[in-house]
């Protein structure tokens, strides 16, 4: 029996924040005790099965099914995070300084369509605190933690022309604590953000990322895009992130179109993700695929074992799942590895 199935009714009665808010001071609370973390570890059966274990850009994952940015903004529940499975856990966006983030309500469950619409808009703490957070857990279970990785983002308050030092000082914040780093200018709840992608700003972002990678020691660098992207942006992009020595590239961010959607929040404004996004998650990564050498990590509307299986066919390496752990719940992790490693042996 799926207990996940019986809480999610009251959890759901709840507005989505504050249900996140809820969850996420549970897993920070169990983050620091050594008896939850076993309790938890109890729904990763099959995750560390040694037929998954995947390399990519240098790192060791013990398995391709990451949780993707955005839950864990503040990386204050890395240690539980990875005690449900998750084979990497990618915590932020952090932003140079903390940020609010845009005004309440910002986040909207559409459950008859499986899909979350958000528009937060960088709420953290900031680079600083984020990197404390995570060096903790890692002094704490050291190499029990899969791969940790960073996800920061451009300040609101920063014009894009100041977009590459804004990047480079929550990059120098944060890099100690990661083990690889995202840049993130595909959030379409930044205004103006999503123009980094364009071929010459992603370069000067990427250099920026150099140069603190040069002072601070080699760390892989991916890139994260947005789904709506036309196929040629997608390959310039990862063309031009290639060029200037991106180790990734990770896609896709959220969706600002609206494909058919049945639930009455489907107007709100923000950045549509799971279900609806998967045919447009899967057609960027074909694109990609075929646009460049890069490792791929594939993300938007994962939500069972024989999606992984279809990403990593059309040429991810990683998978990232958010909006499916918030309707499966704790297990999802474990069971899309079981699921993963029954079709290899079948
Ligand atoms: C996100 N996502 C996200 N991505 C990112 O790079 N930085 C972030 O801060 C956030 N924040 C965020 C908040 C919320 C509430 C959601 C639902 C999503 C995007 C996320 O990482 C992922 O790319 C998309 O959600 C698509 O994957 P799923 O949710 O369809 O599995």
């Amino acid at each position: 029996m799926d207990l996940y199935r019986l809480a999610r009714p009251a959890l759901f009665r709840l507005g989505a924040e504050r249900a996140h808010e809820l969850t996420m001071r549970g897993l920070a609370l169990a983050s620091r005790s050594r008896l939850a973390l076993r309790a938890l570890g109890s729904f990763a059966r099959g995750a560390d099965d040694p037929a998954l274990q995947t390399r990519a850009f240098g790192l060791t994952f013990p398995n391709p099914v990451g949780l993707a940015a955005g839950l864990d903004k503040d990386g204050v529940a890395v240690p539980a995070l990875a005690a449900l499975g998750f084979g990497s856990v990618e915590v932020g966006t952090v932003t140079a300084l903390p940020q609010p983030g845009n005004p309440r309500p910002r986040l909207f469950r559409l459950v008859e369509d499986e899909a979350l619409i958000n528009r937060m808009g960088f709420n953290n703490g900031g680079a600083a605190a984020l990197a404390r957070h995570v060096l903790r857990a890692k002094e704490a279970h050291g190499d029990r933690l899969p791969p940790v990785g960073v996800n920061v983002g451009r300040s609101r308050a920063v014009p894009d022309e100041e977009a590459p030092e804004d990047y480079a000082r929550a990059l120098r914040a944060v890099w100690d604590a990661a083990d690889y780093l995202v840049l993130n200018v595909s959030s379409p709840n930044t205004p103006g953000l999503r123009d980094l992608q364009a071929a010459g700003p992603l370069r000067s972002v990427l250099r920026a990322a150099r140069a603190v990678a040069s002072q601070r020691g080699e760390k892989p660098v991916l890139v994260k895009l947005a789904p709506d992207l036309p196929d040629e942006g997608l390959a310039a992009a990862a063309r031009a992130a290639e060029e200037e020595g991106a180790a990734g590239i990770v896609a896709t961010n959220t969706t600002t179109s609206r494909p058919p959607l049945r639930s009455p929040h489907a107007p709100e404004q923000g950045g549509l993700s799971g279900r609806p996004l998967a045919p447009r998650a899967l057609a960027a990564l074909r694109t990609l695929a075929s646009a460049t050498r890069l490792p791929l990590v594939s993300v938007g509307g994962v939500w069972d074992a024989s999606d992984v299986a279809e990403r990593l066919a059309a040429g991810a390496t990683l998978v990232q799942v958010y909006t499916a752990f918030v309707y499966e719940g704790p297990a999802l992790p474990g069971r899309l590895c079981r699921g993963l490693a029954a079709r290899r042996g079948a």
